[in-house]
């Protein structure tokens, strides 16, 4: 609910932000503590810790069930209000808070709604957490192999009609479940999607992890809860403002998903000592993005983005991913490569010479996140920097290490995954491992993607994935 202010310079207004206003009043009227956290308001902790994160944060590093605050699980009180505000502000019917950041929605969903034995429908580039998920339900995933964009070494989007051939071929299918974007930025068609999902009656989850801004303008994509997802996962804290791990999940209106069974997984994974300051980040970051000032940082990195594409066009021996290419991107997600460099060398020589540090790089490209927190100078000095290294002859050597960074193979499934996580195993030297069945999930961040997980044929493919890896757990013979 908006409501407005007097602000002496201009009538600002103000956004309802429950958890925000409980904590300050927590935090204006202290009482005696003689609960935890046992800091006891930032009494307890090294002075340098203190001195570095400000007395202030200390003072409101609480844990719900005091100080009226609320509660998690149930929500209620501030909590259970400002759940609502989100559920309403993200056009859900109900929106629950994360605190092990998208990780534990996907938990929360494989666990609540999928069963042993059903087949999930996911692409291979899906993040881990969707996996362990499974691992924990049984559940078995029934591989899409998106498109492949090789000359960026990325995985594109994925084709509805695979969607809908392995649909009338697979039986128990318990859900649909994509990624969207993926994390460089590629969007699929999930307005098809969904229907085709609706079609065969059959539910349908978005990991939005990486769109959390584009419910709140219409020059993004158009977010899933839109376009008829059942469920979509959030990562609040990447790109939308919140603290780190603080993410959101929320359930459709009309939702094929029982929202009860979700909320029961929900609650045997999440922390019982949830922290105040990330719910209250959560808070913050849906009032601020529904805010005025919000809409201007939005609107301020929609044309940081623009401005520093349209740099990037006019430079030598520079190449960025977009939607020119026959598929869509999203314009804040800048990924490049450079001819003659690798993507790890860019990556290097900005930190080194330039002092910038990016998302992540491949063997290819590196990603870029303009971000709301990012201002126009900041993104002149990366365009400048670009400019500088496209004009400079830097050699690059990391190409002699011959390794590989964004899996992208196609899986060789001896097991199916629980079974194979459970069974016995047996640890071995690297060089002794092809021809073996991995016994472990290994999906390194970023982009936690899966290299090779219980049940899967180790080949000779995978060793330029594994070069940090000098032991690798196999299923035992
Ligand atoms: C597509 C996708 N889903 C889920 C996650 C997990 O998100 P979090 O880090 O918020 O737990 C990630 C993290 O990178 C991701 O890329």
């Amino acid at each position: 609910m908006a409501k407005k202010v007097n602000n002496k310079q201009k009538n600002i207004t103000k956004v309802e932000a429950p958890i925000v206003e409980a904590l300050q009043q927590a935090f204006d009227s202290p009482s005696y503590q003689f609960h935890i956290p046992g800091h006891t308001r930032g009494i307890g902790v090294l002075k340098d810790f203190r001195n570095l994160i400000g007395s202030k944060a200390l003072k409101v590093d609480t844990t719900d069930e005091f100080d009226n605050l609320g509660t998690l699980t149930p929500p209620t009180g501030a909590i259970a209000r400002a759940e609502e505000l989100a559920a309403k502000a993200f056009g859900a019917e109900r929106t629950f808070f994360l605190l092990n950041g998208s990780t534990v929605g996907n938990l929360s969903l494989a666990m609540g709604i999928t069963k042993k034995g059903q087949k999930i429908l996911t692409n291979r580039n899906c993040h881990r957490s969707l996996l362990t998920g499974m691992i924990i339900s049984g559940a078995e995933p029934v591989w899409l192999i998106p498109e492949k964009l090789e000359d960026w070494g990325l995985w594109g989007c994925i084709n509805p009609e695979k969607i809908e051939h392995l649909l009338k071929t697979t039986k128990d299918v318990g859900a649909v479940w994509i990624t969207n974007p993926t994390y460089e930025g590629v969007i699929s068609d999930i307005k098809t999607i969904s229907k085709i999902c609706n079609k065969y009656n059959v539910p349908l989850i978005v990991d939005e992890a990486h769109g959390s801004l584009w419910n709140f303008n219409k020059s993004f994509p158009t977010p899933a809860l839109q376009l008829g997802a059942d469920a979509v996962v959030q990562s609040l804290h990447k790109t939308g403002g919140s603290m780190s791990q603080s993410s959101m999940l929320h359930i459709a209106k009309n939702s094929k998903l029982d929202v009860n069974k979700i909320e029961r997984a929900l609650k045997l994974l999440h922390t019982t000592s949830p922290s105040l300051i990330l719910l209250a980040s959560l808070d913050a970051a849906r009032a601020n993005l529904s805010s005025e000032t919000g809409q201007k940082q939005i609107e301020r990195t929609i044309n940081n983005a623009k401005y520093l594409r349209k740099r990037l066009d006019k430079m030598q021996n520079i190449h960025q991913l977009k939607s020119d290419f026959g598929f869509k991107t999203d314009i804040t997600k800048v990924f490049v490569k450079i001819d003659g460099l690798s993507g790890k060398r860019l990556e290097s020589i900005l930190e080194i010479d330039f002092n910038i540090e990016v998302e992540s790089a491949s063997d290819i490209g590196a990603l870029m996140l303009v971000n709301i927190g990012n201002k126009r100078s900041e993104i002149k000095y990366l365009a400048d920097c670009l400019e500088k290294i496209t004009q400079t002859d830097y050699s690059d050597i990391y190409h002699l290490e011959n390794k590989k960074h964004m899996p992208m193979l196609i899986p060789n499934i001896k097991y199916n995954l629980r079974d194979a996580f459970y069974m016995e195993k047996e640890i071995i030297k690297k060089e002794n491992a092809v021809g073996r069945i991995s016994g472990e999930v290994i999906a390194e961040c970023p982009p936690g993607i899966a290299i090779l997980l219980p049940g899967e044929l180790i080949t000779k493919e995978h060793l330029p994935y594994l070069t940090d890896y000098e032991e690798i757990e196999v299923i035992k013979e």
